[in-house]
């Protein structure tokens, strides 16, 4: 049986946070370590500079911050490529071509775009490479001939675009070139960390974040900082654990349901401090993420063997990359030169 393939990736746009680790990392690690997929990881620098295009240096550092978190949760090089996507040519020439099988309507149509063209508050100014990164996005995965893309839940409308262009690209040229890829999504209800302020989206521009980086004092400030139930004022007073961010994290990060079910338990007949619960999840994110810092850590010592990964990693997925665009070329007969 031919292996499953994986193809995700993220924007470079900082350090990596708790959210993209629970929203998307720890499924890669898990399905790298499953030994069932050929996995191909990527730096989505291109499709940062969309929408940084007068700060290609933001990017540059936050490129080997990626990749360091990456190493630090447990993407291994010798299991997954590593690879960086403005060093592979042939994804901007399929997207060229895909963008001739997409409607400007259809682009519009695409509801995280909408969303983040709002957030990001462009109005008229949309940049033209940030309106269409959802067809560069299908160039990324179709390239690699991805079956399986784990990524958070916001990322599905990308992946509805990247199923009708290689649709639409296998009818239109007669052959079965492009792969038509699936989500990978974490549990329901786990996969997105709410911000240390209570607001839905865990982001660097919100400041609400915990990082992969962040050292154990960082940490338990942070921790200290967090929203909980605005009207548990005394001790005694019960509390609610809906929305309430520490119970939240709790339920994703501590192993142990049976106690975390206790001390709600506990938190609602009233009776358990804020100061008391937050000592307790701060000792449950220090054991998980102290692992993930204390490589990172080995790995920032040594920077120039990380852009040696990424470079062997680069080299791999063009050869892939060129062979999938000799296929799409061979198909449209566009080939002139043999
Ligand atoms: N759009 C993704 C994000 O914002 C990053 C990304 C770029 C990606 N290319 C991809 C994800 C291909 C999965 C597959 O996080």
């Amino acid at each position: 049986m031919t292996k499953k393939i994986i193809l995700t990736g993220d924007r470079p746009t900082g350090k990596l946070h708790i959210g993209h680790y629970v929203g998307s990392l720890q499924n890669r690690v898990k399905l790298q370590n499953s030994g069932e997929y050929d996995s191909f990881i990527m730096i989505a620098d291109q499709q940062a500079l969309t929408d940084n295009a007068r700060d290609p240096e933001k990017i540059r550092n936050s490129l080997i911050q990626v990749a360091l978190d990456y190493l630090a949760v447990g993407i291994d090089p010798e299991k997954s490529t590593i690879l960086v996507q403005s060093q592979i040519p042939a994804l901007s020439e399929l997207t060229m071509h895909y963008l001739n099988l997409v409607t400007v309507s259809r682009l519009n149509r695409n509801p995280t775009v909408k969303s983040e063209i709002q957030q990001k508050k462009f109005g008229q100014s949309v940049p033209a490479g940030f309106f269409i990164y959802p067809v560069s996005q299908a160039a990324d995965i179709t390239a690699f001939k991805a079956t399986t893309v784990p990524v958070g839940e916001d990322q599905e409308p990308m992946l509805e675009q990247t199923r009708e262009i290689a649709r639409s690209f296998n009818s239109i040229y007669g052959k079965e070139i492009l792969v038509e890829p699936e989500g990978y999504f974490p549990p329901k209800g786990l996969g997105r960390i709410p911000g240390l302020d209570g607001n839905a989206k865990m982001s660097k521009s919100l400041n609400n974040a915990i990082y992969l980086a962040d050292d154990a004092d960082t940490i338990l400030k942070k921790v200290m900082s967090m929203y909980t139930d605005p009207d548990h004022i005394h001790v005694e007073d019960p509390g609610k654990v809906e929305g309430n961010v520490v119970f939240t994290y709790l339920d994703i990060f501590d192993s142990d349901k049976e106690k975390v079910a206790d001390l709600k338990a506990q938190y609602q007949h009233g009776g358990l401090g804020d100061v008391k619960i937050k000592r307790y999840l701060n000792e449950v994110l220090q054991a998980e993420l102290a692992p993930i810092r204390e490589r990172r850590e080995a790995f920032e010592k040594d920077i120039d063997s990380v852009y040696a990964i990424l470079k062997a990693g680069s080299e791999k997925a063009n050869a892939v990359a060129n062979q999938t665009l000799k296929e799409v070329q061979d198909a449209m007969g566009i080939n002139y030169f043999g």
